[in-house]
């Protein structure tokens, strides 16, 4: 279960949503919940596609709702979804998160039925590729 009261609420924010996921091909409802530098929530549901590859990953929904409400930053981000696994970004979305998110980020991974794992960023991703490469 989430240890601490941020934990908790980011956990119940991306399950909230997880609620309102579009997953009719896989059946896979994922959440996901950013705790951004600006000290709010934002949370996104994974939104999929008749056209497979068109599909939206949880992660990439928070984002975007993070980035359309003024958050600048990831401090903190919980992703949750089905089973007793934990539901780990996949690697597209590792590195969408590494765009806004330092590498010793917190990853809280959770499938609800099982106990979360917490990885860094860094430790997702690790040898990778960001916008100071490109001078950003
Ligand atoms: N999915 C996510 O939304 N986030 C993840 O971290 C893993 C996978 C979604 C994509 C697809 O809609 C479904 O889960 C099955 O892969």
């Amino acid at each position: 279960m989430p240890e601490t009261p941020i934990d908790k609420a980011l956990f119940e924010a991306a399950e909230a949503i997880r609620a309102k996921a579009y997953a009719p091909y896989s059946g896979f409802k994922v959440g996901a919940a950013i705790l951004a530098d600006d000290g709010r929530i934002y949370s996104g549901c994974n939104v999929e596609n008749a056209a497979y590859p068109q599909g939206n990953c949880a992660e990439a929904s928070a984002i975007a709702a993070m980035i359309a409400g003024g958050g600048k930053r990831i401090t903190r981000i919980y992703v949750t979804g089905p089973g007793s696994e934990p539901v780990t970004p996949c690697g597209g979305c590792r590195q969408r998160i590494r765009e806004f998110a330092d590498l010793d980020v917190e990853v809280i991974s959770h499938g609800v039925e099982g106990e979360p794992l917490r990885s860094t960023l860094g430790q997702l991703l690790p040898h990778s590729f960001g916008p100071e490469y490109l001078g950003k």
